[in-house]
């Protein structure tokens, strides 16, 4: 099994991702970080322990991260994932676990013990940035980095030209692409807008499995109603399980290997600039994913959170 940490800021879809790893018999998740993004990063903790609960995987453990990005001010999502970050559906707060409060220093411990892990990070990179920036060694035992975030040919989701985790902390995600030993693996938007989960679908899992449909429509329905509301679109956009899927079947995806930096000022800040055709010269950073097959993505989602095979 593949060790793995996993990095996020649950979050809607950063929950259908947690609930994905811990069903995926390929993967140890050895620890959860929180890093502010669609939540702030305290009650992105609190949001994992609801999601470990109702797995009853309590024994991971939870870290919470970093409160504000390197430089800029920080902006929530929470019109996105509602108030409480699990579109308001306020599931009970999980009491008598502790939360422990030294995320990056979780992650460089974990990478010093551990000479073969994977980070798949699903929030802004700020936690990465500094735990990299604090002893940037151990970084040689991190042997795959999945982040999803940022967007080649694809349109923003939070500006004309960028996607909210690389926006919402642009200095930690370009220092990361220029800085990791690693080349980054980029689940963008070009591939995690393809992943849909519309109505059909939880109407499916309604039929198979109704407990696991009842808590997936709980904490979908607001973002459900979010993308009706601003992208016409009847369903929604799961992107996280995406990032999760791809890093146990690399083959689910297909893309390039290329130089890419994030713009960190300025009416483009937040974009991720893929150099595909190699006009800089720079050494390659980066594997972009630009396609994706998503009715395997759902069969595998399906079955593993939900029971269903359909295979
Ligand atoms: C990303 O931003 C967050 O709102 C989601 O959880 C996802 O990680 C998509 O742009
Ligand atoms: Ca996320």
């Amino acid at each position: 099994r593949q060790k793995v940490i996993i990095d996020c800021d649950p979050g809607i879809d950063d929950s259908l991702a947690l609930m994905l790893a811990l069903t995926s018999p390929e993967l140890e998740v050895v620890g959860i970080t929180t890093v502010s993004g669609n939540v702030p990063s305290d009650m992105g903790a609190k949001n994992a322990l609801k999601i470990l609960n109702h797995l009853d995987r309590l024994d991971i453990p939870v870290y919470q991260g970093v409160a504000t990005p390197l430089k800029r001010d920080y902006v929530d999502a929470m019109d996105t994932h509602g108030e409480d970050g699990l579109g308001e559906s306020y599931l009970p707060e999980v009491s008598g676990v502790p939360i422990h409060d030294n995320a990056i220093e979780f992650i460089n411990q974990t990478l010093a013990d551990n000479p073969n892990l994977t980070i798949i990070a699903l929030g802004p990179l700020t936690n990465i940035a500094l735990a990299h920036q604090a002893l940037p060694d151990v970084w040689n035992n991190c042997t795959r980095f999945v982040s999803m975030g940022g967007n080649f040919k694809s349109f923003g989701n939070c500006s004309p030209v960028a996607e909210y985790n690389y926006w919402c902390d642009p200095d930690a995600a370009n220092y990361v692409y220029q800085n990791l030993p690693v080349k980054i693996e980029m689940i963008g938007l070009d591939v995690t807008r393809k992943i849909v989960l519309t109505p059909n679908i939880l109407e499916l899992i309604h039929q198979v499995n109704p407990e696991q449909a009842d808590f997936i429509q709980k904490i979908t329905r607001f973002y459900f109603d979010f993308h009706w509301k601003y992208e016409k679109i009847i369903g929604c956009v799961i992107n996280d399980p995406l990032a999760v899927t791809y890093t146990i079947f690399p083959e689910l995806c297909t893309g390039f290997d290329s130089h890419t930096e994030i713009e960190t000022k300025g009416i483009s800040i937040g974009q991720s600039v893929v150099d595909e055709m190699n006009f800089w010269h720079k050494p390659v950073n980066s594997h972009i994913l630009t396609e994706v097959d998503t009715l395997r993505f759902m069969q595998i989602f399906l079955q593993r959170t939900c029971s269903i095979d359909s295979e």
